[in-house]
């Protein structure tokens, strides 16, 4: 996602060491999935260079972190669900590591999440959630709305029911970014602030790009990480650039009191129907409260709108009257990078050398880690994790491996960071 309103504290690894003429990877894309793949094939050994005009940037600028692997799920997801809850798992570990390679901390909290409806309708579909989440094995408790408060003094008295998931956590994605680019500096990975222009493809293989002032990187193996983007780069033959499509979110940020003698303000992350609406309210330690998000097929349009911010204000004090108090202190729009299924594309390509890893829509701060150790893997091995096998560009249908004489992407390209 791109960040449209307040600017953003300065963050390291933009600038850093001289990129190697030849390095063996080219990450194009420098958000959280081109971050944790270029410090994972780093740590495996590889030379890497990050391409992006804004290292650090991206949808997790945007996004809330949540990783609600149960309190997400779609039906027809099932597959997904499987990839979601094996990096959920990994989370801890991760955050861990990551932690202790850069000397930040990602924010990363065990505090879990309630899901409630306001109205009978909404009740009724959060029971349908429910059914689901236990037709798949998920751990998920009904609570009444008075069980529901309990939890959350904070909430209406008008919510009529939740469900109570302690295995949904959250991480700060900002944090998160700034931890990878220092993970990724301290690792040895070199940065080019420029955005690419275009892939260059050599004897049939991706040998690298063409950078935006024209410079050339040639690269043994080239991972295109730019989320939405991704569906845009020039030189990539025409039947292999992925089928990712943006969709606009809204998102809010407000600041919460420090702890009164009746409680936090919230204490875990709130999901809530409101009224056929979905909302979500994310405490972070540090007192931001993030609100989101709208879901919008506008293409690449990345304004916040005064209906925008109205709808998520609207439900949000219908959850949480109290909220009305609180300093409103950014607002924000991005793009999450959706397929076709909603699952991530992860893996190479038909064109040797060109792998992927993209299209991660809702779940991006989520499948951070397993997409690291994907991608860190085939980088260095050629071959994928079994379990991300389900998710390679493949499953959009294979047209093949010849390179030579296929159709290119013609359409000016245009990147954001
Ligand atoms: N996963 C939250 C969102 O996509 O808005």
């Amino acid at each position: 996602m791109r960040r449209t309103s307040t600017p953003r504290t300065a963050l390291a690894g933009q600038e850093s060491g001289a990129a190697p003429a030849h390095p063996d990877v080219a990450v194009v894309g420098g958000g959280v999935i081109g971050l944790v793949t270029a410090w994972r094939a780093a740590q495996r050994g590889l030379s890497t260079t990050v391409l992006d005009p804004e290292p650090g940037g991206g949808a997790a600028r945007v996004a809330a972190g949540m990783l609600a692997a149960v309190t997400e799920l779609h039906y027809g997801e099932e597959a997904l669900l499987g990839l979601n809850l094996a990096s959920s798992a990994r989370y801890p570990d991760f955050a861990a590591e990551l932690e202790e390679a850069s000397g930040q901390e990602i924010g990363y909290r065990s505090c879990g999440t309630l899901a409630v409806a306001l109205d009978a309708d909404d009740r009724a579909h959060l029971r349908q959630l429910h059914a689901l989440q236990r037709r798949c094995g998920l751990d998920s408790q009904w609570l009444t709305g008075r069980e529901c408060r309990r939890l959350e003094p904070m909430l209406a008295p008008s919510v009529r029911g939740g469900l109570r998931v302690d295995g949904d956590h959250q991480a700060d994605p900002r944090r998160l970014a700034t931890a990878l680019l220092l993970a990724c500096e301290r690792s040895g990975v070199t940065f080019r602030r420029a955005a690419a222009a275009a892939l260059t493809v050599k004897d049939g293989r991706a040998s690298g790009v063409t950078l935006d002032d024209g410079t050339r990187v040639e690269a043994g193996q080239t991972v295109l990480a730019t989320g939405s983007w991704a569906s845009r780069l020039e030189g990539v033959p025409h039947e292999l650039l992925p089928p990712v499509r943006p969709v606009k979110g809204q998102v809010l940020r407000l600041r919460m009191p420090s702890s009164s003698a009746y409680g936090p303000f919230l204490s875990r992350t709130v999901r809530a129907i409101v009224r056929g609406g979905h909302i979500y309210l994310v405490p972070r330690a540090n007192g931001e409260l993030v609100i989101g998000a709208t879901s919008e097929e506008l293409g690449w349009d990345t304004t916040v709108t005064a209906g925008g911010v109205y709808e998520l204000l609207r439900d949000a004090h219908e959850l949480t009257p109290g909220l009305t108090e609180l300093p409103l202190i950014e607002t924000s729009a991005g793009l999450r990078p959706a397929s076709p299924d909603n699952a991530p594309l992860l893996g190479p390509t038909a064109l040797p050398g060109l792998h992927l890893a993209t299209g991660h829509y809702r779940n991006g701060v989520l499948l951070t880690p397993v997409t690291g150790d994907a991608m860190g893997e085939l980088l260095a091995t050629g071959e994928l994790p079994e379990q991300a096998r389900p998710f390679t560009p493949a499953r959009f249908g294979d047209p093949g491996t010849e390179a030579a004489g296929v159709v290119f992407a013609s359409e000016p390209q245009e990147r954001s960071a």
